[in-house]
Formats: structure tokens, C-alpha cells, sequence
């Protein structure tokens, strides 16, 4: 990927805000995004862009994303008003607006759904979903699967990762934001 000079400025930023580790995830989402748009037809420069700024917000003390995420002009709902985990991506959304003038709504939206997913994902939201949980340096239990799954069908990988990611829910007794639901019932068509 070439690094132009607005990539300069988002890197820049990222690194003064966010923690090595954090920094260095964002690199690899970045890099997981552009070889998925390059494997699936995407937009690799978007697919760049939105990889690197997805957790922008991830390290902003809580109340301060909740506040971007109370003035929010992108649909909301209860369920992740109350959900701490779940504030950075609206206010990442926000802020890529606000600070380096980005009105793709594409890559907006992606950086938005990228922990909950939502229905009627665009094919950038689905590579930035799945990006961020095949990047170099995830080592959850089943990552290598997930690798395997997003190297092969897209649609598939997509599917076990919102099971996942509910039962995961169900097991703690998290609440599930409906857009995750939404998610859901379009992709478990897709069930092996
Ligand atoms: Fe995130
Ligand atoms: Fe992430």
C-alpha cells in the first residue's frame, strides 16, 4: 500500500492517541483489510483507510466517547448507549469526520459497525469486520479457523463470526444491539 501523505496524517494521529499494542493492531487490520478487498474485489486504498482508523477512539476515556456518542448524528441504539465496549466505534465514526474531514460513508460506517455489524453490510464493512479478527496479532482460540474461513468464502467467515460473537453474548449475559441481530438473520444462510 502506498503511503501517501494523508495516511501520514491518520498514522500520526494514531500513534499519539492509541497505545503501542493498539497502534500496532491497527497497522495489521489495515493490512488484513487490503489483502481480503484484494482477494473478494473491494476497494484496497478504503479498505486501508478504514482497517487503520477503526479503533481510533478505542483509548479515549470512556466518558469522553460516550459524549461523541450521545451527539451522534449515525442511528444509535439503547442497547450500546449502556455497552462501554461498544462506544469506541460510533465515536471512531465521529471522529474521522471531525478531524480529517473523511464524508465516505462507506468507510464511515464501516469504522461505525466494526464491533456490532449491522443489516445490509456493504462488502467495506464486511472486510473490516472480519479484518479486525484475522489480524496478525489476535491469539483468541479459534483465530486460525477464522483465517482458514476468511481465506476461502467471505460470506461463510462472516457467518461463524456473528455466531460467535452472539453466543458469546448469550454466555455472559451481555445484551446483543439489534443491528447484530440484523446481521445475524442475513448471514446464517451461509451456515455450512
Ligand atoms: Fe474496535
Ligand atoms: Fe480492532
Amino acid at each position: 500500500m502506498k503511503d501517501n501523505k494523508q495516511i501520514g496524517i491518520y498514522k500520526a494521529y494514531l500513534k499519539e492517541h492509541l497505545s503501542k499494542k493498539r497502534y500496532n493492531h491497527s497497522l495489521n487490520v489495515a493490512n488484513a483489510a487490503v489483502m481480503l478487498a484484494k482477494k473478494y474485489g473491494g476497494d484496497a486504498d478504503k479498505a486501508y483507510t478504514a482497517g487503520l482508523l477503526h479503533d481510533i477512539a478505542k483509548e479515549m476515556p470512556a466518558q469522553e466517547q460516550l459524549a461523541i456518542v450521545k451527539r451522534s448524528s449515525l442511528d444509535v441504539c439503547e442497547v450500546e448507549t449502556a455497552a462501554v465496549p461498544l462506544f469506541h466505534a460510533i465515536a471512531g465514526a465521529e471522529l474521522v469526520q471531525e478531524l480529517f474531514g473523511i464524508r465516505d460513508m462507506e468507510i464511515i460506517k464501516a469504522i461505525r459497525y466494526h464491533t456490532v455489524a449491522c443489516g445490509g453490510m456493504s462488502k467495506l464493512s464486511v472486510i473490516i469486520y472480519m479484518a479486525d479478527l484475522i489480524s496478525e496479532d489476535r491469539d483468541y482460540k479459534d483465530v486460525a479457523r477464522m483465517r482458514k474461513l476468511a481465506d476461502k468464502n467471505l460470506e461463510r467467515a462472516m457467518c461463524e463470526a456473528l455466531r460467535f460473537s452472539i453466543s458469546d453474548s448469550v454466555a455472559k449475559g451481555n445484551t446483543i444491539p439489534l443491528s447484530t441481530l440484523e446481521a445475524y438473520n442475513e448471514y446464517i444462510k451461509f451456515k455450512k
